[in-house]
């Protein structure tokens, strides 16, 4: 059978991984595929780099229409990243007949809808897999392994850099400034990186894989995001005391009344497995009816576990391309005429735990005008941990866990816990995730 041919746009870190793995290994590619895979044709900016890393071997431009409106290439790949110019490029390639094969989380969880309807209407497919979680097949696996489950909820580290930044404040007591230089200099954080320490990279993804659990759009725009910028050392120290350590985690829950969507910094008892996932690995858990809990464990970025998502849509597509449309996996794992209108909560409405820290007078009465303004509002305690005043101090640290209660609850507990006159400053509030 004739190759398959490949139009890449963006050949960068994972541009260049892929184009070696297919290389490397394409002769167990092709007896896996059916026919073979080719890189036929490269649009990148910067023409002289990406003739040196294809040797030569492929036809080079910088304008990408040339790829998308090429009647032979017959997938494109697009990473070149971000909405802008890559939605353009992506809508041309669907409209021309061509499948998609994008990293782009960015582009899935913003402008998801209108692609996937696109591609739909053209009978083509737009696969994703290295958009969440680099070279683990999570996408696959909710998919199309979890298939017989209705999925209960999904708890992800899917933020490399986040992960490591956590890792090296816990191990080494930094705070968060320190080790964002650090890991700048060591090239795991961007120049700016601001999408993942705002943690909205872990939004992006957490979307796309709420709306493939759950059968429902993509809802970039109602996710609640919270980064690691205001994290304390203090806070990781104390977490640890309590048996508990602190991640940055994509979450989202199917409850009666809607699907929480919400990516925070989280507490997660230090026993759970995922809890000691160190440095910039990623780590999904997903809890299925009939299956329980499942974790899925790897290398959330670079040029090769990304180039193996992505190649395992370029072989999913080449053994399906001959396929009718209506006998594909569906784009987003439920028929399209079945997706659910299941509303994103608003954050005041989640339910989960939290931990708070205060800083008060330590003098008789403290305590017992906190826990009465908790047990006014039916917020249960776990646990507490108070701290010895400092040598010639009057104050110290208290910090709270509670049992599950509504988001609305705590908020309304920690305006009358900052206004008594015992308190000083703001209550620091984050929220704890048992995963059990
Ligand atoms: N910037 C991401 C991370 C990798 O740090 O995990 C690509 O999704």
């Amino acid at each position: 059978m004739k190759p398959i041919k490949v139009g890449l746009l963006g050949i960068g870190t994972v541009g260049s991984g892929t184009f070696n793995v297919l290389k490397r290994n394409q002769e167990e590619i092709t007896r896996r595929a059916g026919r073979s895979i080719e890189i036929a044709m490269v649009a990148d900016l910067n023409i002289e780099r990406a003739r040196e890393l294809t040797n030569g071997e492929v036809e080079v431009v910088n304008d990408a229409n040339l790829v998308v409106n090429n009647p032979d290439i017959d997938i494109v790949i697009e990473l070149i990243g971000g909405y802008g110019i890559a939605k353009d490029l992506v809508l041309k390639a669907i409209a021309n007949g061509k499948h998609v094969v994008t990293a782009n989380k960015a582009l899935l969880a913003t402008h998801g809808n209108e692609i996937f309807k696109a591609a739909q209407e053209k009978g083509v497919m737009v696969a994703f897999e290295a958009a969440v979680a680099g070279g683990i097949p999570i996408i696959k696996a909710l998919r199309e392994g979890l298939t017989a489950n209705r999925i209960q909820w999904i708890a992800g580290i899917i933020n490399g850099t986040t992960n490591f930044i956590l890792s090296e404040m816990r191990d080494k007591g930094l705070d968060f400034n320190t080790v964002l230089k650090q890991a700048q200099a060591l090239g795991y954080a961007e120049a700016d990186p601001t999408f993942d320490i705002e943690g909205v990279d872990a939004a992006h993804k957490a979307t796309i894989m709420a709306s493939i659990a759950y059968g429902i759009p993509m809802q970039f725009d109602k996710a609640y995001v919270e980064g690691i910028t205001k994290l304390e050392a203090s806070d990781i120290r104390y977490a640890e005391d309590l048996g508990y350590r602190i991640k940055l985690l994509g979450i989202t829950k199917r409850t009666p009344e809607g699907i929480e969507l919400r990516v925070h910094p989280t507490l997660i008892p230090e026993k759970r497995l995922i809890a000691n996932v160190e440095g910039a690995m990623n780590a999904v858990l997903v809890q299925g009816d009939a299956v329980g809990a499942t974790l899925y464990y790897g290398k959330g970025a670079g040029a090769e576990p990304t180039a193996s998502a992505v190649i395992a849509d370029l072989v999913d597509i080449t053994r399906l391309a001959t396929a009718d449309p209506e006998h594909r996996v569906p784009h987003l794992a439920f028929q399209p005429a079945a997706i659910s209108d299941l509303p994103i909560l608003p954050m005041s409405e989640i339910v989960t735990s939290y931990y708070l820290r205060m800083h008060v007078e330590d003098k008789p009465g403290v305590l017992a005008d906190v826990t009465r303004i908790l047990a006014d509002l039916s917020i249960s305690i776990d646990a507490m941990l108070q701290k010895e005043p400092g040598e010639g101090e009057t104050r110290t640290d208290i910090i709270i866990l509670t049992h599950q209660t509504k988001e609305k609850n705590i908020i309304a507990a920690i305006e009358k816990i900052e206004a008594l006159a015992t308190v000083t400053g703001s209550v620091i509030k984050l929220r704890l995730e048992e995963l059990s």
